[in-house]
């Protein structure tokens, strides 16, 4: 298993994800994600979004803002119990998660530790000129409660009958006690939120077949099922609102941890919103003709903690011919860049326009990218560090010269086994397209498509 210094290392060098603010020494509870970071992290949410909303007829979207009515807090229950055990260092002045201490002495300077207190996790906010008269509320710590206040809009305007979800994906805030463990733990984040509304009755049936779906989600887009599994809360760590919950754990550098939760959340929310609102959150159901609020199952995941799952377990190292190779090993469609266009000699001004003209064409469909800035050689390691799954080269051969007569055929070089296939120009972009659908081993066996040596 590859360990976290490693993963920031290459994060920070190729441009996946940098310190917040680091030019005045960082802030270390924030990241920013840098060109190809964001890339992929847009690629972990897009397949989520594709997944879990636009391929099925039982769920919508929302897009609720981070800002909500302080009534919403209260209802939840956040302001009164969202909060995690503290205890504080009365000689070094170091902060702890009380829960994380294994004595009641500081891990820093070994002095008493003051006795545990709750830490709100909740961040204020104040919206209006003059902080005296302006509304106190606070920075959502969850998605959810956007989808909650907006249930009966959404029926409405939908016309969904029970089962059905709604989907967001945006950014919480949480005072963390302890950040830490590079994204995994911040205090802001993005998290791909679903409430599931059901029949009260079949929630239970619902909970265990979104355990199942989304734990094979992980799996689908390249997570080894070795470094995954369900962890079911034990009944004294439930959080208030949940009946059931069962964890996707991943086995980060640091040990087993939280990738998502799936709760049963019963009906607590809706309740709660009714009874602070006055507004009824109910449904109509035609067959029984009574109304019913339902219950919620929610699966509750974090973007930043499935990109940080997915960079560790594409990580390899392999040693090629004495070297040491780096490879991201992302699905297809996780990978930042899809195609690196390479010109074989930059200094051949034909190879070079051919080359670039491949690569704009391509990128229409895929996103490429063009490099001529080293030899092949290094060109080919640089992307197999950030997991560009193909590269496409052009060579003497591609545009012809005076004496050899343009064949007009690139080679296609595949990240995971460095074979290369010989394709004509003319038919790039559909075997790039069979290829996508991780299909080199049947591309590679057909006639033209030769298949040479690992380079
Ligand atoms: N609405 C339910 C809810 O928020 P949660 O288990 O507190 O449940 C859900 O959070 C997911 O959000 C977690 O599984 C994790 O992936 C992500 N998450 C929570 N706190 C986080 C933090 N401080 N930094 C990064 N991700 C976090």
């Amino acid at each position: 298993m590859v360990d976290l210094d490693t993963i920031v290392s290459l994060c920070k060098r190729r441009g996946f994800i940098f310190q917040s603010s680091e030019i005045y020494g960082g802030l270390g509870s924030a990241w920013d994600y840098g060109p190809l970071g964001v890339e992929f992290k847009n690629n972990v949410k897009r397949l989520w979004w594709r997944d879990n909303v636009q391929l099925r007829d039982d769920m919508v979207g929302v897009d609720a803002a981070i800002s909500m009515h302080p009534k919403v807090w209260e209802a939840s229950g956040h302001v009164a119990s969202f909060s995690d055990p503290f205890s504080g260092c009365p000689s070094c002045g170091r902060h702890y998660r009380a829960d994380q201490l294994t004595d009641a002495f500081c891990p820093n300077c070994g002095a008493k530790m003051s006795a545990p207190k709750p830490a709100s996790l909740m961040l204020e906010i104040f919206l209006g000129p003059v902080k005296e008269t302006a509304m106190k509320t606070y920075l959502r710590p969850e998605t959810a409660q956007g989808i909650f206040v907006n249930f009966d809009n959404v029926l409405q305007a939908s016309r969904k009958k029970l089962s059905f979800g709604i989907a967001q994906i945006g950014k919480a805030f949480r005072n963390e006690i302890t950040p830490g463990n590079f994204t995994f733990r911040t205090r802001e984040f993005e998290q791909m939120e679903i409430e599931y509304f059901v029949m009260p009755g079949t929630d239970e049936e619902w909970h265990q077949r979104w355990i199942d779906e989304r734990f094979a989600w992980y799996q689908k887009y390249g997570i080894r099922k070795d470094n995954i599994r369900l962890r079911e809360h034990a009944q004294d760590e439930l959080a208030h609102y949940a009946k059931r919950c069962v964890d996707i754990e991943y086995l980060f550098p640091m040990g087993w941890s939280e990738l998502e939760g799936i709760a049963n959340r019963t009906n607590y929310d809706l309740t709660q919103h009714s009874k602070i609102s006055g507004k009824a959150l109910e449904y109509f159901d035609e067959e029984s003709k009574r109304k019913v609020v339902p219950y919620v199952i929610e699966p509750s995941a974090g973007a930043d903690r499935s990109a940080l799952a997915f960079l560790v377990d594409a990580y390899h190292e392999e040693e090629v011919r004495g070297e040491k190779r780096v490879v991201l090993k992302f699905h297809p469609e996780l990978a930042p860049i899809k195609i690196a266009v390479l010109p074989l000699l930059k200094k051949n001004d034909r190879i070079v326009e051919t080359a670039k003209r491949i690569c704009a064409d391509l990128r229409k469909r895929w996103f490429s990218f063009y490099d001529d800035t080293a030899s092949i050689g290094r060109l080919y390691r640089r992307q197999d560090e950030i997991g560009t799954p193909y590269c496409v080269t052009v060579d003497v051969q591609t545009v012809g010269d005076e004496k050899t007569p343009a064949d007009e055929k690139v080679t296609i070089r595949d990240r995971d086994t460095m074979q290369q296939i010989r394709v004509p120009v003319s038919a790039l972009e559909s075997v790039m397209a069979d290829l996508m659908a991780e299909r080199w081993a049947e591309v590679a066996r057909q006639e033209p498509y030769r298949m040479s040596a690992a380079k």
